[in-house]
């Protein structure tokens, strides 16, 4: 008899186990409740916040929302999605980088969705996939739903540089037992800690993935979930052009999310996007895909397909969106600025910080991480502890309150230590 009543886990192993992320988040509403939110550093939120807490939609995107017809929203969609939002999607994507091979799109609500299908079609049951050891949790949550593994490698060295040795070992160790690996790499504005690989932490990875024997495939998925929020638009692609001279065993996917970028979380909409090095390689992917969808959540959100199609064909809408999103990208990057001058300032040591929602402050424990989260919470600081750090979420801080947290975490940290 296993432990639920009827319940079968199969792999599920986080079933009835309390969400924390949800336990810290109703303490702090419930704080601002009692004493306003003025005084409380609600930094658990993963979605962008003005000033005052409230919500960031762009204008521009819900216009286009409110200007669809019925039958954009009513009628079903194509399993793998609207073409013309299919063809948007690689705009949005590469934008203007040059793609080569064969460029393949499948809908997905979200880059939770897109993961999943990547996960569902690139791995048998009871594999491993190769991810960071910091890493957005529900990672370890999809492949466990899939009765799949996760393995992770360290992310940093000594320095505070992508970790090339820990990378490469972690990913021949499961060559040795898989012939397929598939791999999660989570950039640009990594989620939890900001992180962003450079031109040359993509030489290193690459450096490693060609040294794979042509047996073994690799399927490299970069989540760009948070890619629109990192910085300059160009800028922050030319990763992608690394990733287009691969050997046919190594396939490069894109899992693209419109949550943030397009303020669209709640909408579900993303993209699984495979660079496939033949043509009989996108024709699985596409046939698979679709599949995989048809199974899990069958026909996607046409509304927000047609949104994003529409935005994509039409210039002057597109630079309507993008100019109201640097907007936010500019506070964005001034909140992780000033939390990063006054962590320096006061000494505090965070994981190396480039863009993006979130910024992790690492500890020596676990048991030290939660005493200091636990602590933060006296000073009416809320933030979600991740293994031996706390993540802080400056898309839910206002400036002036990234300029605060830095301090109240080290004074948390010395009322542990006592
Ligand atoms: C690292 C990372 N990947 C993917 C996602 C997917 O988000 P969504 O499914 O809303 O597109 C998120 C959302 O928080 C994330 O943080």
């Amino acid at each position: 008899m296993g432990k639920f009543v009827m319940v079968q886990e199969n792999g599920r192993t986080t079933i009835g186990a309390p969400d924390k992320l949800f336990g810290v988040s109703s303490l702090a509403k419930a704080r601002i409740a009692e004493i306003g939110k003025e005084k409380v550093f609600d930094s658990t939120i993963g979605a962008l916040m003005d000033d005052e807490g409230e919500l960031i939609v762009l204008s521009s995107v819900v216009d286009v929302l409110k200007s669809l017809a019925p039958k954009d929203y009513a009628a079903y969609a194509p399993i793998s999605g609207v073409p013309a939002y299919l063809e948007a999607v690689k705009t949005a994507v590469f934008e203007d980088i040059e793609t080569k091979g064969f460029v393949e799109a499948c809908y997905a609500p979200g880059g939770t969705g897109a993961l999943r299908n990547a996960i569902s079609c690139y791995t048998q049951m009871g594999d491993s996939i190769l991810t960071s050891d910091w890493h957005w949790g529900p990672y370890k949550v999809i492949c466990a739903e899939q009765q799949r593994k996760v393995t992770t490698y360290t992310l940093f060295d000594e320095e505070g540089k992508f970790n090339q040795a820990s990378f490469a070992e972690k990913l021949n160790g499961l060559l040795e037992v898989q012939d397929q690996v598939l791999m999660i790499i989570n950039t640009p504005a990594h989620n939890p800690t900001g992180y962003t690989f450079t031109l040359e932490d993509w030489d290193k990875v690459n450096e490693v993935l060609l040294s794979v024997s042509p047996e073994k495939n690799i399927i490299l998925v970069v989540d760009i979930a948070y890619l629109d929020f990192a910085g300059d638009a160009m800028e922050y692609r030319q990763f992608m052009k690394k990733l287009m001279d691969y050997p046919e065993n190594i396939l490069p996917m894109y899992a693209f999310s419109a949550s943030k970028g397009f303020t669209m979380y709640g909408m579900r909409c993303g993209a699984l996007v495979c660079v496939a090095p033949t043509a009989e390689i996108a024709k699985e992917f596409k046939d698979a895909t679709s599949v995989a969808s048809r199974a899990s959540w069958s026909n996607g959100n046409r509304a927000a397909m047609e949104t994003i199609a529409r935005i994509f064909n039409d210039a002057e809408l597109k630079a309507k969106v993008t100019a109201e999103r640097t907007e936010y990208v500019n506070m964005l990057r001034r909140r992780g600025a000033a939390f990063t001058e006054a962590a320096d300032q006061v000494g505090l040591k965070a994981c190396p910080f480039d863009s993006g929602f979130f910024i992790t402050i690492p500890f020596e424990s676990i048991d030290f991480a939660e005493a200091v989260g636990k602590e933060l919470q006296k000073y009416e600081v809320f933030a979600v502890v991740l293994g031996a750090g706390v993540r802080v979420s400056i898309a839910s801080l206002s400036e002036e309150k990234c300029k605060q947290v830095p301090g109240l975490i080290i004074k948390a940290m010395e009322a542990v230590r006592g």
